[in-house]
């Protein structure tokens, strides 16, 4: 099945199976390979995209259901949330293996996005489904509310 749809502000096409789910597309097909693999039942967050502008599980997502739609992928992040949620989680060092953290920026760029002056609860909830298995949680959560302070939120 040919899908037609803009991944990273780009109008893009693949030919492949309806139900192969969006992330094998972005690593197998498309060769974008910054969006992980973790669960695969939508269960870790580490395969997080933004889909129209939300974040959206693309282990669990046909590639089918993104046809005429917007995917954005940690490759193509871009804009003053983006900027501003990347250089907080530089500034405080917030990875420790990395596995889980393109899911986990994508994720805190669309909570501050609906967010933008986000409580510890509205993190703690926002960001619930992106599991780190380092348990970089405290540091997400600083990092998230530096990023708000810095948009002015
Ligand atoms: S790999 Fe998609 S949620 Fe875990
Ligand atoms: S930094 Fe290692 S899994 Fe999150």
């Amino acid at each position: 099945m040919r899908i037609a749809f803009t991944l990273n502000g780009q109008p893009t096409t693949l030919d492949a199976d309806p139900d192969m789910p969006l992330l094998w597309a972005l690593r197998d097909l498309l060769r974008l390979t910054g969006t992980k693999y973790g669960c695969g039942i939508a269960q870790c967050g580490a395969c997080t995209v933004h889909l129209d502008g939300f974040a959206a599980r693309s282990c669990s997502l046909p590639v089918s259901a993104v046809e005429g739609s917007e995917v954005i992928t940690i490759e193509g992040l871009s804009g003053t949330i983006a900027e501003a949620v990347q250089t907080a989680w530089r500034e405080i060092d917030v990875p420790q293996c990395g596995y889980c953290q393109s899911g986990q920026i994508m994720s805190a760029v669309a909570l501050l996005h609906d967010t933008p002056k986000p409580t510890d609860e509205d993190i703690d909830f926002g960001m619930h489904g992106n599991i780190c298995r380092c348990a970089t949680y405290v540091r997400i959560r600083q990092a998230i509310h530096n990023a708000a302070a810095k948009l002015g939120g």
